[in-house]
């Protein structure tokens, strides 16, 4: 391991509002489960989770976006979310936090109906067959996402993907669910809203894609009120 990665672990163990559970930790009874809001932010307001955030920049873009919700970072490599943890850090934002964990674990993290919104942007599309059980938002993650939303809580896809957006359009077809907003290239269609959420941050990988003229695609959906996945 590098000298920087290796200050960087250091470091982010000294963090308080970052936890880096075990994975006995998490999958014997996560203590946090439930309380997210009680005892690690210690307030009551809505609860935004951003899965496999990376260097944690849309979570601490949405924060400072509108502060009166708690953001919480997941994603299972260190040195990356310390990025995201030093940054919330040095700009005092107590209603940022990380969890360094694995995502198919996620629904030992929460107790059902905890969070309010769930964020994925740029997430791997593992277009390959043998791959489809890794997608982040294929049918058994999505089953879990829909335990762990509160009543009419979104997901939103951010994704340099078409793959992964007609293939999220699909499932959603399949299965029912509720459409909220949809585009297939953000920057070519929405035009007259530059304060969209959409807009609330380019991450690293958003910007490797729009160097290399991807175009960006959105989706944001919820599972329909007693329906949802089957
Ligand atoms: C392509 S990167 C996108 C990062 C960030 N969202 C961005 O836009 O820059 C995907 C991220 O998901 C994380 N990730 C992938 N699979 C994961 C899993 N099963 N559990 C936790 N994190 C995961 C990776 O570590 C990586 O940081």
């Amino acid at each position: 391991m590098g000298k920087n990665k290796l200050a960087r672990f250091t470091q982010l163990a000294t963090y308080s509002h970052v936890l880096q559970p075990h994975k006995d930790e998490v999958l014997g009874g996560f203590p946090m489960a439930g309380k997210w809001k009680s005892d690690f932010f210690k307030n009551n307001q809505p609860l935004v989770v951003e899965l496999g955030c990376g260097r944690g920049e849309y979570a601490v873009a949405l924060g400072q976006r509108d502060p009166q919700k708690n953001y919480l970072g997941i994603d299972i490599k260190g040195a990356r979310i310390w990025e995201g943890a030093t940054h919330s850090l040095q700009e005092d934002m107590a209603h940022v936090g990380f969890l360094r964990t694995r995502i198919e674990w996620v629904e030992h993290c929460f107790a059902p109906g905890e969070i309010d919104e769930i964020w994925i942007t740029f997430p791997d599309p593992q277009i390959k067959f043998q791959r489809a059980k890794h997608r982040m938002i294929g049918p058994a993650f999505l089953e879990k996402y829909e335990r762990l939303l509160s009543p009419g809580g979104a997901i939103h896809l951010k994704s340099d993907s078409e793959f992964l957006h007609g293939y999220l359009h699909g499932i959603i077809e399949w299965k029912g669910l509720e459409v909220l907003e949809t585009y297939h290239d953000i920057y070519g269609q929405i035009v007259d809203k530059p304060d969209h959420v959409v807009f609330a941050c380019k991450t690293f990988y958003e910007k490797m894609w729009l160097k290399q003229g991807k175009t960006i695609t959105y989706l944001k959906f919820r599972f329909l009120k007693g329906g949802g996945v089957k």
